[in-house]
């Protein structure tokens, strides 16, 4: 299976383009958030990984990030031009896939949790069909929306509803098989212009190939969509670092726990961080 990060469009700024950088940049308490869900998709076992950035930010996303070897993954690059919508990064992807499965994150994305990597990986043994994760929200009306019945199927999902049926809000991270880059050309714009996520989960449903599977309780998924949620999501990554002493979203940790990367790679990363917070982190699990 491969992986797609979006980190692209418009939407990804806290200001206009002339003036600041995608927001996947900017630190989410102490790394950048784009650690957080490039860890993500390395702890469900993928190591092939497209990056989707604005074409403006590129560049720094190429130097921040590298060719992966850092974390043991392949990571390229690509560039989505405007604010088109989530499915759209499928489309983009499409020659990169190959016609394989595939894990796609947002950019802006943090989960947290013991059993995910467990579940993240059984979910990218899929052979056909799409995995879509829920977890429940205060705050529905922001999201997609899962709609069920009685017995507890999922019949609809609603983006962004004034009146959510629910409060099981769909999450920014998503497997499908092969045919998902053919799927997503069927879509068509929603009124903002955009290929919603939503409907290509919908045809997925209306085929009955989509499983809705629930982040229970002992996962936490934070959308670091404005300020506020980023500085949220920035206290909660620092109350678990530092109560516990480990870091949430650490990419060279991931690579190291799967064997992707061996401890004196580890090392010598921790030495071109320096004496940075991080960089001392890198160092104490080396010598575990
Ligand atoms: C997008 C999706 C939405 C999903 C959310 C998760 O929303 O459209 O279905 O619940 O990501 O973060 P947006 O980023 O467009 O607000």
């Amino acid at each position: 299976m491969k992986g797609i990060i979006l980190a692209g469009g418009t939407g990804s700024r806290l200001f206009p383009v002339t003036i600041s950088v995608s927001k996947q940049l900017l630190p989410v308490y102490n790394k950048p958030m784009i650690f957080y869900p490039l860890s993500t998709l390395m702890s469900a076992g993928i190591q092939e990984i497209l990056v989707i950035t604005s074409p403006w930010d590129q560049a720094l996303f190429q130097k921040l990030l590298g060719d992966g070897s850092d974390f043991g993954v392949q990571l390229s690059y690509q560039v989505q031009e405007k604010a088109s919508g989530i499915a759209e990064a499928l489309i983009i992807g499409e020659d990169f896939l190959e016609g394989n499965s595939c894990g796609l994150i947002l950019g802006d994305n943090l989960f947290f949790g013991a059993q995910l990597s467990l579940q993240l990986k059984a979910a990218s043994q899929l052979q056909s069909g799409a995995v879509v994760f829920v977890h429940e929200v205060a705050n529905p009306s922001q999201y997609g929306v899962a709609e069920f019945d009685q017995s507890g199927n999922v019949t609809n999902l609603c983006e962004k509803p004034s009146e959510p049926k629910s409060n099981f809000a769909v999450t920014g991270l998503y497997f499908y098989d092969g045919l998902a880059s053919q799927m997503a050309k069927d879509l068509i714009p929603s009124t903002r212009g955009e290929l919603e996520i939503t409907d290509l989960n919908n045809a997925y449903l209306k085929r009955q190939m989509l499983k809705v599977e629930v982040l229970g309780r002992g996962t936490a998924w934070l959308d670091t969509g404005n300020p506020a949620d980023m500085l949220e999501a920035g206290s909660f990554v620092r109350a678990i670092e530092s109560r516990q002493g480990i870091m949430v979203g650490c990419p060279e940790e991931v690579g190291y726990i799967e064997g992707w990367i061996t401890e004196e790679q580890l090392k010598n990363r921790a030495s071109k961080l320096g004496s940075t917070q991080y960089g001392k982190y890198l160092n104490r699990l080396a010598s575990k």
